[in-house]
């Protein structure tokens, strides 16, 4: 061998190993912040994308703690963006549909914005015809959360912190709550929540990002098929709030223990139906106890995509998407008509406060609220 040729060879060899070296940092979880412009009321909010070493992304922003994109895979690897979301800060702050927040301090209705808690009598914000709905008019999606960022062999993490003072929106008590959203290494969007107060108070935390597994803006979400493991449903009034009933769904249009079709039912002539305007109901999952366990399972055909919803929580609201009505343009351009996306919240039962037979959302003060769940992300070839 000459010495040219040694010299080639080594160098090679070099360019080869380095470029490997490369490549494995390059595949590292990621977390990149940057600007999303300033609120109404001039108050900076940031955006954070989280990377995994899959190639799959994911956006938030400070305000509201919302998930704006999540890109993963379809069946040929190709990635989609399966979450609604808008370009700018004032289309979120417009945004009555809560698209892609985080809720509290209680997620869906109280009625009539009452409840009791010590013997005493609390008023809260009303936002929904008589009733208190997603934490009042102000609530947890409204609101900028201090964020920390950071990455380790699981994913990319963003912690969000907000303290909401005694008294905000009605509430009892200062609530101090932690929600740290991760990005991982298997493509699952995981938020574990905690909350602690220095008085009793109630708390029921959720998420509520519009899901479409065709992609955000490939249409409605009617062909998915959802399974639900819960054998029965709170069913409520005409103004959606429970009546105490935890009824079998058995026989009726809220069967989803086998996959069905979100569409195949949802026009049927049913009361519950026609009060929720579709699907906008609390499932009662098949638990007794806070254990982490497989809530729901969807998957969309044309992209072979499959979500998995696990959670510590014993209720799931499934919302239809029936109040989008394309009045702010979504992301890139696109319309959000009516069922184009669709919320898996998990969460305690809807007017729990109320409800001595549903489970206790009571947080008391030196108790800490925790909730951990997971919507993750495969294909069926
Ligand atoms: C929840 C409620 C619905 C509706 C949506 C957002 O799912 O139960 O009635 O408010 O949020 O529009």
């Amino acid at each position: 061998m000459t010495e040219t040729t040694k010299l080639f060879l080594i160098l090679t060899i070099g360019i080869v190993f380095l470029s490997g070296v490369v490549v494995r940092v390059a595949a590292k979880p990621s977390i990149k912040k940057g600007a999303f412009g300033k609120t109404a009321d001039g108050k900076a909010v940031e955006i954070y994308t989280l990377k995994n070493s899959k190639g799959a992304e994911m956006q938030i922003i400070t305000y509201g703690g919302t998930v704006v994109s999540l890109k993963v895979p379809d069946r040929n690897g190709k990635f989609g963006d399966v979450v609604l979301g808008y370009d700018s800060i004032a289309d979120y702050e417009k945004n009555q549909s809560y698209i892609g927040a985080l809720i509290g301090r209680y997620g869906n209705r109280i009625a009539n914005g009452k409840f009791k808690l010590d013997g005493k009598e609390y008023t809260l914000a009303k936002n929904n015809g008589e009733n208190h709905l997603h934490g009042g008019p102000k609530g947890f999606d409204k609101v900028i959360w201090t964020e920390r960022a950071s990455t380790d062999k699981n994913g990319a993490n963003l912690e969000l912190t907000y303290l909401s003072r005694d008294g905000e929106e009605g509430y009892p008590g200062n609530l101090s709550v932690k929600v740290i959203y991760t990005l991982t290494e298997n493509n699952d969007l995981k938020i574990v929540y905690s909350a602690t107060t220095d008085q009793d108070t109630v708390v029921n935390l959720t998420h509520h990002s519009y899901f479409n597994l065709a992609g955000a803006g490939q249409g409605d979400i009617l062909t998915h098929q959802l399974k639900i493991n819960a054998d029965k449903f709170t069913p409520t009034d005409d103004g959606s709030i429970p009546t105490g009933e935890l009824k079998s769904v058995k026989g009726t249009p809220f069967d989803f223990t086998q996959p069905t079709q979100i569409g195949l039912r949802i026009n049927n002539a049913d009361e519950q139906l026609k009060f929720g305007n579709g699907y906008d109901h609390n499932w009662v999952l098949d638990k007794t106890d806070n254990s982490l366990t497989l809530a729901a399972i969807v998957f969309e055909e044309t992209s072979g995509r499959l979500m998995s919803v696990l959670t510590t929580e014993r209720g799931l609201q499934f919302y239809s998407g029936n109040f989008l009505d394309g009045a702010i343009k979504g992301k890139n351009g696109q319309n959000y008509p009516r069922r184009t996306g669709f919320c898996l919240e998990a969460q305690n039962f809807p007017d729990s406060p109320n409800k001595p037979n549903f489970p206790s959302a009571v947080l008391k003060k030196g108790q800490t609220y925790s909730q951990t769940t997971i919507y993750k992300f495969s294909v069926i070839k």
